[in-house]
């Protein structure tokens, strides 16, 4: 998301005629995108600050901007703490950048902008995206979920969906600039909703657009998943058979907490079904550990579910409380010993899953697309799968953008390693 929100801020500046420096020596302006939603995203945003402090101190002209959710959470609070910041803007106000920008430059006064918008969805700009192969494109903005553990609500403000016209228009164009693959994003993809168009109805229109060759989108809601959207995925051959489906704890005990809206057993019984639905899928998921009062038995339950649905991949977490959630104010919160043990024991048996998942590939021949060369070795082609799994192998044949057939002749961990079929 913050990659995509990158690439439109670029967007916006560079119609304006700024241009982007790789040597941040020599920039009239920097600015950072931020993420709040642990705190260790934001102790990131922290160190870097300080470096462009140092910068500031021998070109004291230079403009620092704070762009993003921290903006927004942290607003004047920045300001008195760290002075050297000149431009404070929160997720709805990228569109006032370059005049807020000029001003800046002619009159020396902070500027901070934190207004959240119930309808800014950043329509009718092009985001200036470099990475050539996929092209992020934002289909909804905020969340209403309210998980009692994330500030994105707070952040981001409220859902709002774009027009399926405009998506179109974006992919279309995208396509023409030479991209081969879209995926649709949103905090709540699947919350998609204009008129009468619902997120199925535009993953379908999506995937009818020519020349689009892999469509994936991120992140869905469990709540939100419906068979035909399953239904969907398999019958369209550019929707990747690859989905995020976020258990974040196995206890209802504390899936009720974290108000998530979805049991164990429904997650339990949409993952059975993704698997049925969708032949050779990949499922990615987010776990927490630590949530406030969860109990060794409640952590055993989220192992549990773990060992039954062996997830391909998943992004794991230890708690952090945020501000105005709603968890901060729960008791029992959980030793930070007693969170790093459980990440470690969760994190160990994911590895074994990844693996377990891997080497069901072993032997197999799937369909490849050559994304880049391989960091290793300029002789060695790194792709991805339609289930969205990296594989290294020899170059004997095919180009960046590709899709070839591989045959996979190894796993180790998370990589796989094959080799072109027929070669
Ligand atoms: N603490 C830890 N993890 C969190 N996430 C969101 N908020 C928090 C928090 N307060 C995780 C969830 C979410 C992912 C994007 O970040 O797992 O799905
Ligand atoms: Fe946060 Fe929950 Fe909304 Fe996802 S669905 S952005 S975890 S509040």
């Amino acid at each position: 998301m913050n990659v995509a929100d990158s690439e439109l801020i670029a967007g916006i500046l560079q119609k304006e005629g700024y241009k982007q420096t790789p040597n941040i020596d020599e920039a009239t302006a920097i600015f950072i995108n931020t993420c709040a939603v642990r705190d260790h995203a934001e102790a990131k945003v922290h160190s870097r600050l300080g470096n462009f402090n140092r910068i500031k101190k021998s070109h004291p002209d230079v403009i620092i901007g704070m762009l993003g959710c921290m903006a927004q959470n942290l607003k004047d609070e920045i300001l008195e703490n760290k002075p050297y910041i000149d431009i404070v803007l929160g997720p709805d106000s990228y569109r006032k950048l370059p005049v807020i920008l000029n001003n800046r430059l002619k009159e020396q006064k902070h500027i901070v902008d934190t207004q959240l918008s119930r309808f800014e969805v950043y329509d009718g700009l092009f985001p200036s995206r470099k990475e050539g192969i996929n092209a992020w494109v934002s289909i909804m903005r905020g969340c209403d979920k309210f998980c009692t553990f994330c500030i994105v609500p707070f952040t981001r403000g409220r859902e709002r969906s774009r027009n399926p016209k405009r998506i179109i228009q974006e992919i279309e164009r995208a396509i023409k600039n030479g991209f081969v693959g879209v995926t649709l994003l949103g905090q709540n993809v699947n919350s998609y909703k204009y008129d009468n168009i619902a997120f199925t109805d535009l993953l379908k229109q999506v995937s009818a657009i020519p020349g689009l060759l892999r469509l994936r989108y991120t992140s869905p809601h469990p709540s939100d998943v419906n068979e035909k959207l399953l239904e969907v995925m398999a019958e369209s051959k550019n929707i990747c058979n690859s989905i995020h489906f976020p258990l974040q704890a196995g206890s209802d005990r504390i899936l009720k907490r974290m108000n998530r809206t979805y049991t164990k057993n429904h997650f339990l019984k949409y993952a059975k079904k993704i698997r049925a639905i969708i032949p050779g899928v990949g499922i990615s998921t987010d776990i927490i550990v630590g949530f406030p009062g969860e109990t060794e038995e409640d952590f055993q339950e989220t192992l549990e579910v773990m060992d039954i649905i062996k997830f391909d991949s998943a992004y794991t977490f230890k708690y952090s409380s945020r501000p105005y959630t709603k968890a901060i104010e729960y008791d029992e919160h959980i030793a930070e010993a007693v969170k790093k043990d459980r990440l470690d024991r969760l994190i160990k048996l994911q590895r074994q899953h990844t693996l377990f998942r891997n080497l069901e590939l072993v032997d197999q021949v799937v369909d490849v697309m050559v994304e880049k060369e391989s960091k290793k070795s300029s002789e060695y082609w790194s792709g991805r799968t339609d289930s969205n799994k990296w594989v290294i192998f020899k170059k004997d044949t095919g180009n960046i953008k590709d899709i070839i057939p591989v045959r996979i002749t190894a796993a180790h961990g998370v990589t796989l390693k094959g080799k072109i079929e027929g070669k």
